[in-house]
């Protein structure tokens, strides 16, 4: 390799490191108004890609529903983060949060690691392109958005 191109790459790959820093420090210190936000934010984009999951599932197109399950995966182990204390639902903050995750932190912990377990799971399936655990990964994985709300969403 030339050596320009070499200062090329070290430069486009500290980069990438520095933006992944950058990344991790501004999540991890952003401020209650802007955790709750970026949650429902999150929650929202959960929504609509559930519903293309199911969609594609239905029709039996899973080719392109691995990434769609990466995202779970990922927003799975950002969560904690983005519940700082402080930031259960109140009259002006328009947050549906119960207190009940403060209150029950293992409860909630437990609510998040069963989400990135079934995550995980329904990513395997659809590599494996089995239509049966397809349908059977998905029902507990969408189970586990059902479960958390009805625990700790108001
Ligand atoms: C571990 C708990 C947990 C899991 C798992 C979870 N949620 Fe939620 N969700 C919450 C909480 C808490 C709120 C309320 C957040 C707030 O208003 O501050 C919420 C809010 C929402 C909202 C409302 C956002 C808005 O417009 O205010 C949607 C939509 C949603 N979740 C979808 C999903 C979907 C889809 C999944 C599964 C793929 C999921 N959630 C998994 C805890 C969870």
């Amino acid at each position: 390799m030339q050596k320009s191109n070499v200062k090329k790459l070290s430069g486009i790959l500290l980069a990438g490191v520095t933006a992944v820093l950058f990344n991790s420090h501004s999540i991890a210190s952003v401020s209650v108004e802007e955790a709750i936000q970026k949650r429902i934010e999150m929650f929202k984009s959960s929504k609509a890609n559930i519903k293309k999951l199911r969609r594609l599932i239905r029709s039996g197109d899973t080719s392109e529903a691995v990434p769609l399950a990466d995202f779970h995966v990922a927003w799975s182990k950002e969560m904690p983060m983005l519940f700082p204390l402080g930031s259960e639902a109140s009259t002006s903050n328009g947050s549906d949060a119960s207190s009940d995750i403060w209150d029950n932190p293992i409860g909630f912990k437990n609510a998040i690691q069963q989400y990135k377990l079934k995550s995980r799971e329904l990513r395997k399936s659809l590599i494996s392109a089995d239509s049966v655990l397809i349908n059977e990964t998905f029902k507990s994985f969408a189970g586990t958005c059902k479960g958390c709300h009805k625990q700790f969403r108001n």
